[in-house]
């Protein structure tokens, strides 16, 4: 076969078999936590916790700040499952990979994905520690042929050529402001466009640059194939960048991005985030 290799749906299967198996909790509400932001699981009451090791097929998570399980339970009385540490293509796993969980999750009954992340700011607008709603997307690696979705397509979970125009709920982005208002965190939300690199490294000045004049407000290296895959199988989308830096745009700057003033931001802004979803949940 000349065909690069997707994930087989047999894997999909068995991995949400193995978990339907292991808790009695059937959530209709996902969440992936981003860089630092795994505290919130713990918040969870009831918890059932899987470490991703334990489940066929299952990748595992390299990247410091990410551990590497689900956590089952309730958040605010509602029934959730939080990734705590997700995949990236810089540690080497496809887009299908990267987005694995998200079809197990599809399997599980989930319908509602609130997808978080750390991300870099290029809007001169915006200041570390802004939360930003993501109004929609733009998939660099998609430009050069990089999607979750390449591959045979999987009809069981959606159609060929999925739209994403929509691919951002309305509602609960609406929903989320309400509650960021509620919580006087109004003076630190933001709404805008994430784009998507591969990484590992930081963006050059040139590249950050590029990105401003294409109307970016925030940069990242996840969330981007999670989203595209839950969109495909039809799941609400509700997509949260935590800017953790300022993207360095000016040559005469001396600023260094670096992994521990992404963590060190994360710290700072872990607590609004989980009243944010707290309530959010809540509502939902
Ligand atoms: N660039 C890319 N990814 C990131 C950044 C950044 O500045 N900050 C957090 N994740």
């Amino acid at each position: 076969c000349l065909m690069e290799s997707s994930v087989p749906l047999q894997s999909y299967k068995e991995a949400a078999e193995w978990i339907l198996a292991h808790t009695d909790q059937r959530p209709r509400i996902a969440v992936i936590c981003g860089s630092g932001l795994g505290t919130l699981a713990e918040t969870l009451e009831n918890k059932t916790v899987i470490p991703y090791e334990d489940i066929p097929h299952f990748p595992s998570s390299t990247v410091p700040g990410h551990a590497g399980r689900l956590v089952f339970g309730l958040l605010n009385g509602k029934q959730c499952v939080c990734m705590q540490g997700r995949f990236h293509i810089y540690e080497g796993y496809s887009m299908s990979t990267v987005a694995f969980p998200v079809r197990v999750f599809s399997l599980l009954g989930v319908d509602t994905l609130i997808v978080t992340n750390a991300a870099g700011g290029i809007n001169s607008n915006y200041s570390v520690g802004d939360i930003m709603f993501i109004k929609d997307h733009i998939n660099m690696p998609g430009f050069c042929g990089q999607n979750p979705l390449r591959g045979p397509n999987e009809d069981g979970f959606g159609v060929r050529f999925p739209c994403m125009s929509d691919a951002y709920d309305q509602h609960l982005r609406h929903l989320a402001m309400d509650c960021t208002q509620e919580l006087g965190l109004q003076d630190i939300v933001q709404e805008g466009i994430y784009c998507m690199l591969g990484g590992p490294s930081y963006e050059t000045i040139a590249e950050c640059n590029m990105l401003k004049l294409l109307g970016v407000d925030a940069v990242g290296m996840s969330t981007v194939p999670e989203v595209i895959t839950g969109r495909h199988c039809r799941m609400h989308i509700l997509g949260i960048s935590l800017i953790t830096n300022m993207a360095i745009l000016s040559y005469n700057s001396t600023a260094h991005a670096n992994h521990q003033e992404v963590l060190q931001t994360s710290q700072l802004r872990a607590a609004a985030l989980i009243a944010l979803l707290t309530n959010l949940v809540g509502k939902m």
